[in-house]
């Protein structure tokens, strides 16, 4: 109850602002994250929307979030001849590759089997004592470390990234930047010290993240490349990333949303339920009228 007051005092003032902005009448559909997520934010969001989807009497569609991250390419960018694609989504709860055949399909090929890539940077962080959310913690402090072309006298391992599938490990890179720093105490105090750690664990991660994607890509001949999710707003993950797609022959695509729409926004679930909206027959337009009381929350949803 204390986690649901705290995420309605959060999203009220919010509300509060936009409706003074919103012309409901120019509105066609309202969405809202169903899942994955925490079930109280979840809940609190879905109850909101039900609220003004009934008040306003527009159709509600349900969305899920790791598809909002996926989805807000789609209207950044003219995405024509892309399939087949791979997406690689990486945020603070998931390290997810998929393949997209063609418009509308998904398939998993792999995921983190523990912690996932923006979980490992806000592990990092914490215990550097830099702050959170971490990766833009970490990533600041890398661009000001000394280390030259990612060459450095720190090695943090790679984990997983020799194995022969799409799977993702980051639990024991945390485990060996806890034990260096543990060993390395005394100059935890140093700005380079801690600025060398966050350019040598930033590239590990990094490192993992682009071996295995340009792997899935080589392996499906895909003929284009999604990046999404909070992590996605790394700039050296971005531009490192990049200069390998450019390397792989039959002019691979790149699609990356910019940075803002990358961690977790609005814009993103409005962006899938937009797609999802426009591809429905009339019929099926006209069975969303109603629909609210319908629409449940679902932490563990996939994609
Ligand atoms: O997608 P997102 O906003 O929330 C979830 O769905 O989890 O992702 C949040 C994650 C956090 O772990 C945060 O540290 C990471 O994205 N993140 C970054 C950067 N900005 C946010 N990681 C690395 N570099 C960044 N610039
Ligand atoms: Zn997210």
């Amino acid at each position: 109850e204390v986690a649901a007051r705290a995420h309605i005092e959060n999203i009220l003032p919010v509300i509060k602002k936009s409706l003074k902005k919103i012309d409901y009448k120019k509105i066609d559909l309202i969405s809202v994250t169903q899942g994955p997520g925490l079930i109280t934010s979840l809940l609190v969001g879905l109850e909101t929307a039900k609220t003004l989807s009934y008040a306003w009497k527009k159709p509600l569609m349900g969305v899920n979030h790791l598809n909002g991250h996926l989805a807000v390419n789609f209207i950044e960018h003219e995405i024509k001849n892309v399939f087949p694609a791979i997406s690689l989504i990486v945020s603070g709860g998931h390290t997810e590759l998929g393949l997209m055949k063609k418009s509308g399909s998904y398939k998993k090929i792999g995921q983190t089997r523990d912690d996932a890539a923006g979980e490992c940077f806000d592990k990092i962080a914490k215990l550097l004592k830099i702050g959170y959310p971490g990766g833009p913690a970490v990533a600041h402090y890398a661009t000001q470390s000394s280390i030259i072309n990612h060459q450095s006298s720190i090695n943090f391992p790679r984990p997983m990234i020799k194995t022969n599938d799409f799977d993702f490990s980051f639990s024991g890179l945390k485990t060996a930047v806890l034990y260096f720093v543990k060993k390395n105490k005394n100059k935890l105090e140093k700005k380079k010290f801690v600025q060398n750690i966050c350019a040598e664990s930033q590239q590990a991660i990094i490192d993992v993240l682009i071996h295995k994607t340009i792997k899935a890509s080589k392996k499906y001949k895909a003929k284009s490349v999604f990046l999404s999710g909070g992590v996605a707003a790394n700039q050296e993950l971005r531009e490192q990333l990049k200069l390998h797609i450019c390397k792989l022959p039959n002019n691979v695509k790149f699609f990356v949303p910019s940075r803002n729409l990358c961690t977790d926004n609005a814009v993103m679930i409005a962006a899938a339920a937009a797609l999802k909206f426009k591809n429905l027959t009339p019929i099926q337009k006209k069975k969303l009228k109603n629909n609210w009381q319908k629409i449940k929350v679902d932490p563990n949803l996939s994609l």
